[in-house]
């Protein structure tokens, strides 16, 4: 299906790592229009050549997913540029150190949940508040298995913790205003 995409624009984290360039060049090669947003100091050209050579629109933004800024300049990179998000591939993620929960350094924790879980938060605010504003879109979050099984303890707590995000965004109560949703009971 070459055009399932044709004219969509798509907003991919990390896609200067594997799982985010793979799927620039299967969304260009469908039609889409991509922003690669991945860190500063990454490299993106191999994601750029790549989708330039499935026959695709690139451009790309440097930021860092934890730094709510950064996050909200690379979604108006994303409207200036194309003038809409379709599509929202919220996938940037580290590993951060594996190695048992006892020995598990403090800065570590930290630096996981900043990337794996900040980062998706403040990425699914920021494109959220953008879709709702143009009445829709979709976003996918990427967790893993490690969120449903044993692993590595800040790896596997924040990948539990996108699953949790993802479920709380998908209800209907996430995308409308606070003046008009009185908070829900906590169960
Ligand atoms: N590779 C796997 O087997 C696997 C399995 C399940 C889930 N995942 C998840 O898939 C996602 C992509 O993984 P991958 O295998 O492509 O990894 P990767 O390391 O190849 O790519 C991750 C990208 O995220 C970027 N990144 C890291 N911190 C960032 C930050 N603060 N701001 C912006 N970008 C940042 C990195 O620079 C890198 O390019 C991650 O969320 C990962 O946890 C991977």
């Amino acid at each position: 299906m070459p055009d399932r995409f044709e004219g969509k624009v798509v907003v991919i984290t990390g896609a200067a790592g594997g799982i985010g360039r793979a799927t620039a060049v299967r969304f260009a090669s469908e039609g889409a229009n991509i922003l690669a947003v991945d860190l500063p100091n990454s490299v993106l050209d191999e994601t750029v050549a790549a989708v330039q050579r499935a026959g695709g629109q690139i451009a790309t933004y440097p930021a860092d997913v934890t730094v709510a800024s950064d996050v909200d300049r690379y979604v108006q990179s994303a409207l200036d540029q194309f003038g809409q998000i379709d599509v929202f591939f919220n996938n940037a993620g580290i590993e951060g150190w594996v190695g048992p929960l006892l020995d598990y350094p403090e800065h570590e924790f930290d630096r996981v949940f900043a990337v794996n879980v900040k980062g998706v938060f403040l990425g699914l605010q920021a494109v959220g508040r953008a879709m709702r504003q143009a009445g829709g879109g979709a976003i996918i979050n990427t967790a893993s298995v490690a969120g449903l099984q044993a692993t590595a303890a800040a790896y596997g707590a924040s990948k539990s913790a996108v699953v949790g995000l993802t479920k709380s965004a998908a209800t209907p109560s996430s995308t409308t205003t606070s003046e008009s949703t009185p908070s829900a009971p906590v169960p």
